[in-house]
């Protein structure tokens, strides 16, 4: 049946008539200007997309956050299980409190972007510490543990690793950012979220196992290869294996579920490294998701004052154990943050003040 244009329909194309047309055109603009209004201005607004990003997630539709995230993980530490020490006296509490003010206080090395930096911390933590990181400005975010009987950790402080891989589930970012609390950040890391080596890269679905859970088309995992020597080169030649202590990975319940699906699978992997081990079998380089080297200016492990001349932007390294041989002007930079951290915090609460995520005042 052929269609034809109606009275109606040539009304629309042809010149309408006057009266009811201005009317028209009134509310027509009326409708604009309040639609333009609730897209600016209101708290109802859409978070539109700046052009230039590459792609954009529907979870990010629904807020105005930033897409990036810091994260790390806080799980108590085993060899406090049967004391009762002072908070400061906890070393990784301690030590992501240093992180924490690094990566959201401190003049030189504080996102400038309104980056947050969130806390993962198992439910066994003490409550005064979520309170203080609180205090201190980080997003803490209390998860469930995850835990597989048959792994076996090769130190008792990696025990609760594996639920770092809670990570994944942050979908309300597009890319973020893991790292260990023993991290000294020596500079501003925000560029990393927009680094090329931390693009997404699309999977290869054939080379799946049948056991495994699905992997995601695409997917973000951008890791440093692992030395375990203080004398290395640097950058450090590409290898097979990276560390888990950094790395930028897109947040996805797709490849969370891939991972838990590994994880249940025993020997799968060697689990000595825990969650490290995890990481490498999923993202191995003949695999469906093969990791990249993520920019070697970002990061070092067994770092040394080599790197951080070099102009490492963050180092890994216990720098309160002085057992670990490590030079004594780099090790100081660490203290000093520490010093500075608890200067910067009762120089503002001695006066009332409670310092904002990006350090500013109220
Ligand atoms: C701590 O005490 C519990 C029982 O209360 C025991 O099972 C555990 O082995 C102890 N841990 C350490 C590190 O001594
Ligand atoms: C943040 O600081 C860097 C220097 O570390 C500078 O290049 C950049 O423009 C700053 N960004 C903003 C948003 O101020
Ligand atoms: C990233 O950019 C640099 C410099 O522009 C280029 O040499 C390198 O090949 C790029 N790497 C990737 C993974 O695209």
């Amino acid at each position: 049946m052929l269609l034809k244009p109606s009275e109606d329909m040539l009304g629309w194309q042809g010149t309408p008539r006057r009266g009811p047309s201005r009317r028209f055109q009134a509310a027509l603009l009326v409708v604009f200007i309040s639609a333009f209004y609730i897209l600016t201005f209101s708290p109802y607004r859409l978070n539109l997309r700046l052009p230039g990003s590459s792609y954009t997630p529907a979870s990010s539709l629904s807020s105005s956050h930033s897409p990036y995230a810091y994260v790390t993980l806080l799980a108590p530490d085993p060899k406090l299980d049967n004391k009762t020490l002072p908070d400061e006296e906890d070393d990784y509490f301690v030590a992501t409190r240093v992180l924490a003010y690094q990566l959201l206080h401190a003049p030189h090395t504080a996102t400038n972007s309104s980056i947050p930096f969130v806390v993962l911390m198992t439910p066994d933590v003490a409550d005064s510490k979520v309170e203080r990181l609180r205090k201190d400005g980080a997003t803490v975010k209390v998860i469930e543990k995850i835990e597989q009987e048959w792994m076996k950790p090769g130190l008792p402080r990696w025990r609760d690793m594996l639920s770092k891989l809670r990570l994944f589930e942050l979908t309300q970012y597009e890319k973020v950012l893991f790292l260990d609390s023993d991290m000294f950040i020596a500079k501003r890391m925000d560029d990393i979220f927009t680094d090329n080596t931390t693009e997404p890269l699309r999977s290869k679905p054939e080379l799946e196992e049948n056991d495994e859970a699905p992997v995601p088309s695409s997917y973000i995992f951008a890791a440093q290869t692992y030395v375990d020597q203080r004398r290395h080169q640097y950058p450090m030649p590409p290898g097979d294996y990276f560390s888990g202590g950094v790395f930028l990975a897109q947040p996805s319940i797709e490849l969370f579920n891939y991972y838990l699906s590994i994880a249940q699978i025993e020997d799968r992997f060697n689990s000595n490294a825990m969650e490290q081990g995890l990481l490498n079998y999923a993202h191995r380089k003949d695999g469906p998701m093969p990791w990249a080297e993520v920019n070697y200016i970002y990061t070092t492990t067994w770092p040394s004052m080599k790197e951080y001349k070099a102009g490492a932007h963050s180092l890994h390294e216990k720098w309160w154990d002085l057992g670990i041989e490590l030079d004594p002007d780099l090790r100081k930079l660490w203290f000093i943050a520490k010093g500075e951290m608890l200067g910067f915090h009762q120089a503002h609460e001695s006066q009332g003040i409670h310092v904002g995520k990006d350090g500013s005042l109220p």
